[in-house]
């Protein structure tokens, strides 16, 4: 990978780069066009991180399909993709890790405790591996694009992040890999998600600022569904993640689900 991509460099081309851990749709296809777009080279990386996955998690079972996710890329014009194998990355007696410490420890990170030290972690890694010019990540997950973005300057790495904006159905659910576990009725309740923070931002757009009382009708919306069980919904600046009293311009409202079990995210910007 590295040998490939100092030889594109040599030739003075700007490279890209996508992180992901496959299973690929909309989302990620998102990405990886406004690279191919916007740089001359695009190398997408497809790895399951075992770091990132706690042992209760769902790293066994996390939907893989190699075939279908390398021929959307080849239909996408992407130039290189970078699959090693978990021991490649992670060889026995791996001990090295990279944690920001405070913004980890927020939002998705209270149910997650060592879930961005594995992102941070494997991104650092795979800028090191495949040297990128730009890489592009997903406002999907608000608050790894405010991680790395944190890390690469206080890592003094030379690589510019571009956030791309949250794709969603139709039906306004976040395209998610793991949205694959749902059965018809699951991914119906699923909408709660969005639909309560949609009802927000008309709050929101209605004058009310007050983030208890925004905060107390999301959960008051998700609550009326069933399989619906809230892990948090916060309302925070984007800079240091921590908790705003009153909702300003900018902010970020994020809430984490779990639908019967499946947790999914979801967030808007104010
Ligand atoms: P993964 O969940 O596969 O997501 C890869 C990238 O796609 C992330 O930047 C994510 O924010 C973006 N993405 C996912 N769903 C999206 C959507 N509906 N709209 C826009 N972008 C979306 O995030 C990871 O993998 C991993 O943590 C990784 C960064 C690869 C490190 O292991």
């Amino acid at each position: 990978m590295r040998d490939r991509v100092r030889g594109v460099k040599s030739g003075g081309k700007c490279v890209g780069f996508v992180p992901t851990m496959g299973f690929l749709h909309e989302g990620h296809l998102s990405l990886v066009r406004a690279s191919v777009r916007s740089t001359d080279y695009t190398v997408v990386s497809i790895f399951v991180n075992p770091a990132q996955f706690a042992p209760h998690e769902d790293f066994k079972d996390y939907p893989r399909d190699r075939e279908r996710d390398l021929e959307l890329l080849r239909s996408e014009g992407v130039h290189a993709v970078f699959a090693p194998l978990p021991d490649a990355l992670y060889p026995e007696g791996h001990r090295t890790y990279v944690e920001v410490h405070g913004l980890q420890d927020r939002l998705c990170g209270k149910t997650r405790p060592a879930f961005f030290r594995g992102v941070c972690t494997v991104v650092l890694k795979l800028f090191h591996i495949v040297g990128p010019d730009v890489a592009f990540f997903g406002q999907k997950d608000a608050q790894q694009s405010i991680i790395i973005r944190r890390m690469v300057p206080e890592l003094d790495l030379d690589v510019r992040i571009e956030v791309c904006p949250i794709v969603r159905d139709d039906d306004g659910l976040a395209l998610s890999s793991r949205n694959a576990y749902f059965d018809g009725a699951q991914r119906k309740a699923a909408l709660c998600l969005h639909r309560s923070l949609e009802m927000a931002r008309v709050k929101i757009t209605g004058g009310e600022r007050d983030a208890a009382r925004l905060i107390h009708a999301i959960r008051g919306d998700i609550q009326a569904e069933p399989r619906a069980k809230i892990d948090y919904v916060e309302i925070v600046d984007t800079k240091e993640l921590l908790p705003r009293d009153t909702a300003r311009e900018g902010d970020l409202i994020a809430l984490a689900v779990y639908i019967d079990g499946v947790r999914i995210i979801d967030n808007i910007i104010i």
